[in-house]
C-alpha cells in the first residue's frame, strides 16, 4: 500500500510514522508513506497557501491552487481516493478503517485554518472523514489517527496475526479483559479459567466476558453486533434488553 499525506506542517509525522508498527510495517516494505510539504506546490516567494475569506468573516482558507498541483503531481495517472480531514467528515469506525485498508493507494489532505477552498472539495476530494466531534488544530493528528488504524490491519504488521481480527470493534463488541503474570499480584487472581488450559472453556469465557463488558460500557453497539444465539442469551440473562441485529431484519 501506498499513502500520500499533503500537510503544511511535515515536521509532525515522523516521530508517529516511524515507531512501533508503522515504522515496523514501512520496513518490512507494507506500506509506503511519504509526506509533502503543500508549500513546495506554491508559486509566490512567500509559499503562501492560505488567504482571507471571501464575503468577509474571521479566519483564513486554504487555498485551491497548490493542493490541486500537489495531489494532481502526487497521484499522476493513478486513481486514488483522496481523502480531506475534516471535523465536517463522515465519523472515522473500524469498519471504515477496514475498508481503507483494501484500497492500494490512499491520499490525505489536512485541512487547516477555517478550513480549505469548496472547490477543493467539490472536485478534488473523494471523501471527507473526521475522527470525532471535536475540533483539532488541523488535521495532522486525524491523518496519523487514520494512518495507524489502516496500517496495523495490513497483512504482516501485527507479530500475532490473529491480535487485529480480535480487537474492541473488530468484532462489534468491546474486548473482554486480559491477563499475564504473575497469576497472583498482590492477593488479586487471573481468573481460573484462563489457567486451564482448556480452550473451549477460555473461549466461552472470553466471548461472555466482551458481551458482559459491551453491555457495561457501550450498550449502543449490541443493536448492531452480529451475535449467535448463544450470544443473545448470555445477554438476556445479564439483563440487556435492548434489540439486536436480526429482529430487525425478520421482521
Ligand atoms: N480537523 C480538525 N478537526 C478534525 C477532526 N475532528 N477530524 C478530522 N480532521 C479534523
Amino acid at each position: 500500500m501506498r499513502i500520500d499525506i499533503l500537510t503544511i506542517f511535515p515536521d509532525m509525522f515522523p516521530c508517529v510514522l516511524d515507531a512501533s508498527i508503522i515504522g515496523r510495517a514501512q520496513d518490512k516494505g507494507l506500506v509506503d508513506i511519504r509526506v509533502w510539504n503543500l508549500r513546495d506546490w506554491t508559486t509566490d516567494k512567500h509559499k503562501t497557501t492560505d488567504d482571507t475569506p471571501y464575503g468577509g468573516g474571521g479566519g483564513m482558507v486554504m487555498k485551491p491552487e497548490p493542493i490541486f498541483a500537489a495531489v494532481e503531481d502526487i497521484r499522476g495517472e493513478e486513481d486514488a481516493p483522496v481523502i480531506l480531514l475534516t471535523p465536517q467528515g463522515r465519523l472515522f469506525t473500524q469498519a471504515m478503517a477496514e475498508e481503507l485498508a483494501q484500497q492500494e493507494r490512499l491520499i490525505f489532505i489536512c485541512g487547516r485554518y477555517e478550513g480549505v477552498d469548496e472547490r477543493v472539495r467539490e472536485h478534488l476530494v473523494t471523501d471527507e472523514i473526521s475522527i470525532g466531534d471535536y475540533v483539532l488544530s488541523g488535521g495532522e493528528l486525524a491523518a496519523m489517527v487514520i494512518v495507524d488504524a489502516v496500517v496495523r490491519l495490513l497483512p504482516g504488521a501485527l507479530g500475532y496475526e490473529r491480535a487485529a481480527a480480535e480487537d474492541s470493534h473488530a468484532t462489534g463488541l468491546l474486548e473482554g479483559p486480559h491477563y499475564t503474570r504473575p497469576p497472583i499480584f498482590r492477593g488479586w487472581k487471573v481468573p481460573e479459567v484462563l489457567r486451564s488450559g482448556h480452550h473451549a472453556k477460555v473461549a466461552a469465557w472470553r466471548r461472555k466476558q466482551a458481551l458482559k463488558r459491551t453491555l457495561e460500557r457501550r450498550p449502543d453497539l449490541l443493536a448492531r453486533a452480529p451475535l449467535s444465539e448463544q450470544d443473545k442469551q448470555w445477554l438476556r440473562e445479564m439483563g440487556y434488553q435492548g434489540p439486536f441485529k436480526n429482529d430487525s431484519e425478520t421482521e
